[in-house]
C-alpha cells in the first residue's frame, strides 16, 4: 500500500517493510486541527486517504488557506529538514488516514533510498512555484480575478468536464482567495449568471467553451 505513495516509491521491497513498520498510521476524523503554526513539531505525515488544509490563521479567527492537500501529499517536512516550528497550521477537511514518520524515521528512509531527498526537492520547489504565483494572484488581481484563477487553478478533468475536484464551501474560497463570504457568494453568482459555471452541492463545473480569453 505504501508504495502507491510517491513518497516512498524508490524504497525497495525490504525497506518498505521496515518503514511499514516505522510508518504509524493515524486515523484523524473530519475538522480536527492536527497541528498549528509556530508549534514544536518533529513528526512528518503522509496522506493516505482524505484532505486536509495547510492555512495561517490570525488572533480574530481569519485564516488564509495556503493549499489543500490530498493522498500522496505529505506535510509537516518542513519543521523536519531545518528544525523550526511549524510554519503553518493543519487540520483535516475529511475523515483522514495518514502515516507518520519521526524525524528518526525519516532520517532511515533518507539513508535507505536517497531518492526520496528528490521527491522532497521537488515538492518543495512546487510549492515555491505555487506560492509565488499566488502571492502574484493576491497582490495583482481583484477579488472576482483571484476567485476565477483559484477556480481554475483546482478544476480538473473529470469525464470531459472541468470540475473543481474539492467540495469547497464558500467560506474555505473567500479563505483561499482572501475575501469575504459575501463578496464570493456575489462573484459565484455573477459567473454563474454569466454561465461561465454551474454550482451543484458544493461542486462547481467550468463550462471552458463559454470563458471568455481573460478568464
Ligand atoms: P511544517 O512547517 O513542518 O508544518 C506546516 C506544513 O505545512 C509545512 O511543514 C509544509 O509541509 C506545509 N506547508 C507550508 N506552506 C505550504 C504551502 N505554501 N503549500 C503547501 N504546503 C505548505
Amino acid at each position: 500500500m505504501l508504495r502507491t505513495i510517491p513518497f516512498f516509491q524508490g524504497l525497495s521491497d525490504d525497506d518498505l517493510v521496515l518503514i511499514e513498520g516505522l510508518a504509524m498510521e493515524k486515523h484523524v476524523p473530519k475538522g480536527q486541527v492536527i497541528f498549528s503554526e509556530g508549534e514544536e513539531g518533529d513528526t512528518m505525515f503522509t496522506i493516505v486517504a482524505g484532505r486536509v488544509k495547510v492555512f495561517i490563521g490570525d488572533e480574530d479567527g481569519r485564516e488564509i488557506i495556503l493549499k489543500i492537500l490530498g493522498p500522496g501529499d505529505f506535510f509537516g517536512e518542513m519543521a523536519l529538514i531545518d528544525r523550526q516550528p511549524r510554519s503553518a497550521s493543519v487540520a483535516t477537511l475529511e475523515n483522514s488516514v495518514f502515516r507518520v514518520l519521526s524525524n528518526k524515521e525519516f532520517e532511515i528512509c533518507l539513508e535507505r533510498a536517497p531518492r526520496i531527498a528528490t521527491v522532497v526537492m521537488q515538492a518543495l520547489a512546487k510549492r515555491l512555484r505555487d506560492a509565488d504565483r499566488k502571492i502574484s494572484t493576491l497582490a495583482l488581481m481583484d477579488v472576482y480575478g483571484r476567485v476565477a484563477s483559484t477556480l481554475l487553478e483546482l478544476a480538473i478533468n473529470s469525464n470531459g468536464k472541468l470540475v473543481v475536484g474539492e467540495k469547497l464551501s464558500q467560506q474555505d474560497i473567500a479563505n483561499m482567495v482572501g475575501a469575504s463570504r459575501e463578496m464570493v457568494n456575489r462573484i459565484l453568482k455573477d459567473l454563474s449568471d454569466r454561465g461561465y459555471i454551474s454550482v451543484e452541492s458544493k461542486t462547481i463545473t467550468i463550462h471552458d467553451n463559454k470563458l471568455p480569453p481573460s478568464f
